[in-house]
């Protein structure tokens, strides 16, 4: 019999949450019970929105998943959430191939600290493989439109961030 994995975590920045950590995380819940959505709390990295900003955006948005969706950031290593949480799997989105360097690097380093660990990678819907955070800021900030790319509350967010 397999054994249990816990709840599933994915991690990330999420500066902002785009649609294309939406549709991750939509899709990890067809597969799992539920999902802790853990959120980097660094202070060295600057970020656009504050801390608390991105966990009431998240909270916001998978409001209505209930328990099933949890939101909580953590500092530190991603290896010792996931012990603290009981979790062995951790989902990953993947776009573009550009992405696999860094992202199996990073699987393999997580593997190498928690042997029990597996990464899980979902492949991006086509529509939202060119959807990054890091794009998103910049584009909102020179006044573009990216309401087809973020949720509304988060739209809603950056217009008060780049009035
Ligand atoms: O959304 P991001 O910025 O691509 O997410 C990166 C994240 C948060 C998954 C990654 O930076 C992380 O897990 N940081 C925690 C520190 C850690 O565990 N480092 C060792 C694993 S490589």
């Amino acid at each position: 019999m397999a054994r249990k994995v816990g709840p599933a975590i994915f991690p990330g920045s999420f500066d902002p949450l785009t649609n294309g950590h939406v549709d991750v995380v939509q899709r990890t819940l067809n597969i799992f019970d539920r999902v802790i959505i853990a959120l980097l709390s660094n202070a060295q990295k600057s970020s656009l929105f504050t801390l608390e900003e991105r966990i009431n955006l998240l909270r916001e948005e998978f409001k209505s998943y209930g328990e099933r969706v949890e939101v909580k950031s953590f500092s530190g290593l991603l290896v010792d959430f996931a012990r603290h949480e009981g979790s062995r799997v951790v989902i990953r989105g993947l776009r573009a191939i550009t992405d696999y360097d860094y992202e199996t690097q990073m699987a393999l380093m997580n593997k190498h600290l928690y042997d029990d660990l597996e990464t899980l990678f979902l492949v991006a819907q086509e529509s939202n493989s060119y959807v990054s955070s890091t794009l998103v800021k910049q584009v909102a900030s020179l006044g573009g439109d990216v309401s087809k790319i973020v949720p509304e509350r988060v739209l809603a967010a950056l217009k008060r961030k780049f009035s």
